[in-house]
């Protein structure tokens, strides 16, 4: 058996480490193709793959008509948008994610980049703090629910909006209810985003829900770039000089950003709210553990394919 670490964007060789000893304990044999940089790489290593471990790398019907062997992918973290559900289910690869297993540290990038922006980059010149400020969470899933928890610490006043989660379950982690996103980004000061990039949500947020948005308001978004509406985004900051925009990944406008709005947004270059030792090695385990006790017992929790 041959378990395949597959990731355009390696983990820290701690993590590296304990998967290998979590495969090696199995009697499986762990491959490697850290930083590749085409697909061709990728095609010719999964030909003889059993299982595959990956990150934010597309798993598609090409790669899976390459992979004869491949009875298993799990894309170690949260976010599985990057996988062909259909694709995988029609080549019988069962398909899993590892929910929960990085959301700290995207939270923590949340706030650090937050925290960056509030201090106007460093520089010198006077800052704002976040005691005392509004805070809304756009879906109240794992990474939300961290986000939640350092709030609370820095005494910012916590909201969410989320159609799948209680308000006794928001008020068990000390956060508002809203009823609504209108009512959600009317109210808060920080809007932190925090759900899949899926069908519903592609282009959700656009120029009429952000126009809510209180002065000087931030909107922090470590979820997906496609959940924006760009037209919409680069619409209201043409109007609202006032208002930033921080993101873990560039968006597709960036060069327009650069162009007329300097000063007001934060783009990491490449997506790096999961890049942690503690995250790499949390979702990595979590990946090797889940396809290791898949051949072994066939236990296919954590399968998000039909
Ligand atoms: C996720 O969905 O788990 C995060 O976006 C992390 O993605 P990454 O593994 O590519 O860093």
């Amino acid at each position: 058996m041959k378990i395949l670490v597959a990731t355009e964007k390696a983990f820290a060789p701690a993590a590296i480490t304990q998967i290998r000893g979590v495969t090696e304990a199995a009697g499986y044999k762990l491959a490697l193709l850290e930083n590749y940089k085409s697909t061709a790489e990728l095609l010719s290593a999964v030909a003889d793959a059993d299982g595959l471990i990956v990150r934010s790398d597309l798993v598609t019907s090409e790669l899976l008509d390459a992979a004869k062997n491949l009875q298993i992918v799990v894309r170690a973290g949260a976010g599985y948008d990057n996988l062909d559900l259909a694709a995988c289910t029609a080549h019988n690869v069962v398909a899993m994610n590892t929910p929960g297993q990085n959301s700290n540290a995207v939270a923590e990038l949340a706030f650090e980049m937050m925290l960056f922006q509030a201090r106007g980059g460093f520089t010198g010149k006077s800052g704002t703090e976040l005691r005392a400020k509004t805070i809304g969470i756009h879906a109240f899933g794992n990474v939300g629910r961290y986000v939640a928890e350092i709030a609370r610490g820095f005494g910012m006043e916590v909201y969410a909006f989320d159609p799948f989660v209680s308000g006794s379950d928001m008020a068990s982690h000390g956060v508002q209810q809203c009823n609504s996103s209108e009512e959600l980004y009317s109210k808060c000061q920080y809007v932190s985003l925090h759900m899949p990039a899926n069908d519903k949500t592609k282009k959700s947020i656009g120029y009429k829900l952000l126009k809510l948005m209180p002065e000087g308001a931030v909107l922090v978004n470590t979820a997906r770039k496609e959940v924006i509406d760009e037209e919409g985004l680069v619409k209201l900051f043409d109007e609202r000089r006032d208002i930033c925009y921080l993101s873990d990944i560039e968006p597709d406008c960036k060069a327009i950003f650069d162009e007329k709005f300097k000063g007001r947004f934060i783009f990491t270059a490449k997506k790096m709210g999961a890049q942690t030792e503690e995250a790499n090695i949390n979702a990595g385990v979590a990946a090797a553990r889940q396809i290791v006790d898949f051949f072994k017992t066939g236990n296919q929790k954590y399968k998000v394919n039909l």
